[in-house]
């Protein structure tokens, strides 16, 4: 392991004005986003779609880094320059998700645990020989009656960490997702009391399996209530509660916090992040690695359409940029008028 190497790409993927794009939608994943815009989810209409993204200059100027699924990062694009060197030539850095999705929790009903660990010493060296420099694992943790259980927050921190270990002995930045999912009619205290627990117990894991904090990239959620709660937050309330949640269970030697979006709108994401950055004096950097709300807009624009490969590149910038701004507290909410 070269600690130094992996702090310094961990800083860059959290360096001020840009953030992460989360483009790994496994092939499951990828399908149900087409099928919501009619596109049939074909290998080459996924390259030709990641391709568009990644070939968009005025919105990779705002991204550190890009997640790709294990199809992507061997794909070439249409010229035959590999999406890898795409993503390179465009200043930013390719990553590469690693978990293989979740399996049933044995008598944890309605609990899951992320899989994977077994072939990873084996593909890690493979990713990062075709460019990867950083890694995905995402834990999922959900909120209902009588859930989660410790023994699915033990187990899915524990593999978190083993995960980390494994991808800095490789060179490679862990980005360390334990995502509690916010599918639920819990409020937001209920989501600030479990991702609490959840950090907590994910921090003690990576200590107990010797992972340098300098060389992570830590990937949560925000304190936002269930989509399905009736009390909805503010802005600030949610950026307010996030940050003293975090405050609380991260390290200030970890370098950087890049959030998912979870499912929240593509503007809410943009306004809570630039509500924390606008807080500021934080030991961290707070800045993006959004899927969806990065993505929503350009697959609408597109449809799969030659013809519209001008347009969701121009609603992938904008989101970028709106992004970017966010991650310098820089964000207001007219300049997305301007852009419609
Ligand atoms: P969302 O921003 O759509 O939640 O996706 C981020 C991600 O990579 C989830 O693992």
């Amino acid at each position: 392991m070269n600690l130094d190497e992996l702090n310094q790409v961990a800083r860059a993927m959290v360096a001020a004005g840009k953030g992460i794009l989360a483009a790994d939608e496994s092939t499951g994943t990828i399908k149900k986003r087409f099928d919501a815009i009619g596109v049939e989810s074909t290998e080459e209409n996924r390259r030709d779609y990641r391709e568009l993204l990644f070939r968009t200059t005025d919105g990779m100027k705002y991204i550190s880094g890009v997640i790709l699924y294990d199809e992507t990062i061997w794909q070439k694009a249409k010229d035959g320059t590999p999406l890898v060197r795409l993503i390179q030539q465009a200043g930013s850095i390719p990553g590469i998700k690693v978990d293989e999705g979740t399996k049933p929790l044995p008598f944890c009903a309605g609990e899951v645990v992320t899989a994977g660990l077994d072939k990873l010493p084996d593909r890690l060296p493979k990713y990062y020989e075709q460019g990867a420099r950083f890694a995905k694992w995402r834990a999922v943790i959900d909120i209902g009656v009588g859930i989660p259980s410790y023994a699915c927050i033990l187990a899915n921190a524990h593999a978190l960490a083993r995960y980390a270990a494994l991808c800095q002995v490789h060179n490679l930045v862990p980005i360390v997702e334990p995502e509690v999912l916010m599918d639920g009619d819990h409020d937001i205290d209920r989501c600030v009391e479990v991702t609490t627990w959840v950090l907590k117990e994910t921090f003690q894991q990576l200590f107990y399996n010797r992972v340098a904090l300098e060389g992570i990239v830590l990937k949560p959620n925000m304190a936002v209530p269930g989509k399905k709660c009736a009390k909805q937050a503010s802005i600030d309330e949610v950026a307010e509660k996030t940050i003293k949640m975090l405050k609380a269970c991260v390290p200030a030697a970890v370098p950087g916090i890049a959030f998912l979006s979870g499912g929240q709108s593509d503007e809410e994401a943009t306004a809570h992040l630039d509500a924390m950055n606008k807080i500021g004096g934080l030991p961290w950097a707070l800045t993006f690695s959004y899927g969806r709300a990065l993505q929503a807009a350009p697959q609408k624009a597109w449809r799969g359409k030659p013809e519209n490969v001008a347009a969701a590149q121009r609603a992938f910038a904008h989101r970028a940029r709106m992004n970017g701004l966010a991650t310098l507290g820089q964000w207001k909410a007219d300049l997305e008028k301007m852009a419609a």
